[in-house]
């Protein structure tokens, strides 16, 4: 029998590469996503499965995480072996604008979800999206140990999932696990994210649409790793004996204005040339230094990740010329084709990793997706 796992947040960047990871491994996979007046699937829609078709192992629901009776019912009716839970409102800047709404989604939305699992009765394993956001402004290197310090409404609200996910664990033996995961990219990242918007604005400013780019901090510190390795990560922390909280990330730190001028100069262009600060991109509260010391994930789940800095922003400014129709240059394509499976590849194209397994399909639950 497949193994049958649920994923809030499907039609995000980490949800599609989950969705994939989990369908080559042969799960059964169930995505909800929201009603939209457009579509909003257009990162899974490479691996949208006709409900009728007998293989069939990619399902679709709607729900959303503001309201908890169709999210209870769906975990009732899936009996799900894995819950992972990465539907968020998912942008700190944003978060200062609907503090309201970002606690109401990435705070409650948990307890939701955690309360139907309970209920439900069977022993689902639960993966937590929380944030390295919430280290705030705690020194860096962070880890397991150090005291969290959120600064935003965003960071606040991924606590009290962290503590409630922590709690059902520890008040009804549930296995929770909490990824901890510092900042995580690829080809398929919200525009709006720092790293999408910079690669984005190098492609059109090299394809002569965009003059300037407009930025806020500069200085601010990421520990910035490739998305796909993010995903494995997850999984691998549902299938330990035991559950457990873990910091996932690069070791390694770099400045906004050294991500700017990498993804600049892969193209031969001079950052200094094109961007300009508009203060309208600064926040409230900024959280300065993010450096994961990942040790424990290193050592309990072998994770160590293998794309560099230099080398995801090569891929991700490949990604974006390639998407404006330009030449790449070549660098960051070389890397997927030599480094990394299949299913890390940034375009549209049906995975093979579908074609090539057939997988056991359950009853067609619900899906009118299309
Ligand atoms: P993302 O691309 O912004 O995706 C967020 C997903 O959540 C989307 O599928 C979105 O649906 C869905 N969503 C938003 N509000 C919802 C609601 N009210 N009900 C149901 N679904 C809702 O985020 P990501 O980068 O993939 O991140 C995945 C998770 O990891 C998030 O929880 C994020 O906070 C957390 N995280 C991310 C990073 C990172 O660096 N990427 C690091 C640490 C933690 P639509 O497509 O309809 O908008
Ligand atoms: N978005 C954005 N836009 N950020 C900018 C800009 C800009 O124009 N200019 C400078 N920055 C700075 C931000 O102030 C921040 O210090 C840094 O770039 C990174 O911003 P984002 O890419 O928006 O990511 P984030 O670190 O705030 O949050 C992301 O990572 C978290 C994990 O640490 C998100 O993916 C969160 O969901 C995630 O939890």
């Amino acid at each position: 029998m497949a193994k049958r796992a649920i994923i809030t947040g499907i039609t995000g960047q980490d949800g599609s590469y989950l969705a994939e990871f989990l369908l080559a491994k042969g799960y059964e996979v169930h995505g909800i996503i929201r009603r939209a007046s457009t579509f909003n699937t257009k990162r899974i829609d490479h691996i949208y499965q006709d409900p009728h078709s007998p293989n069939t192992r990619l399902y679709l629901h709607y729900g959303d995480l503001s309201s908890g009776d169709r999210l209870t019912d769906l975990i009732y009716d899936l009996q799900p072996e894995e819950v992972y839970h990465l539907g968020a409102q998912s942008h700190v800047k944003v978060s200062f604008e609907v503090p309201v709404y970002t606690g109401e989604v990435n705070g409650i939305g948990t307890t939701r979800l955690l309360e139907g699992i309970r209920r439900s009765g069977k022993d689902t394993r639960f993966y937590q999206a929380s944030s390295s956001e919430m280290f705030g402004s705690a020194p860096a290197p962070q880890n397991e140990a150090t005291p969290f310090r959120p600064r935003s409404p965003y960071a606040a609200a991924k606590l009290y999932s962290f503590w409630t996910a922590v709690n059902f664990r520890e008040a009804y033996g549930l296995f929770t696990s909490n990824g901890i995961l510092f900042n995580h990219e690829s080809p398929r990242r919200g525009e709006t994210f720092v790293t999408r918007k910079v690669t984005r604005a190098v492609a059109a400013i090299r394809a002569k649409k965009q003059t300037k780019l407009y930025l806020g901090n500069l200085a601010a510190r990421r520990d910035w790793g490739y998305a796909p390795e993010y995903v494995e990560v997850m999984w691998r922390m549902l299938q330990q004996e035991k559950p457990n909280d873990y910091v996932v990330g690069t070791g390694e730190a770099h400045s906004v204005e050294e991500f700017v001028g990498e993804a600049f100069s892969y193209v031969g262009l001079d950052w200094k040339d094109y961007v300009g600060i508009d203060s309208r991109y600064l926040r409230p509260t900024e959280v300065d230094f993010l450096l994961a010391d990942a040790s424990k994930a290193r050592q309990e789940l072998n994770w160590k990740p293998q794309v560099t800095f230099r080398q995801l922003v090569r891929i991700m400014v490949d990604a974006d010329l390639e998407a404006v129709g330009l030449p790449v240059v070549g660098e960051g394509k070389k890397i997927l084709e030599a480094r990394v499976s299949h299913w890390h590849h940034w375009d549209a194209a049906v995975s093979s990793a579908l074609q090539a397994s057939e997988g056991q399909a359950g009853d067609n639950v619900t899906t009118e997706t299309k």
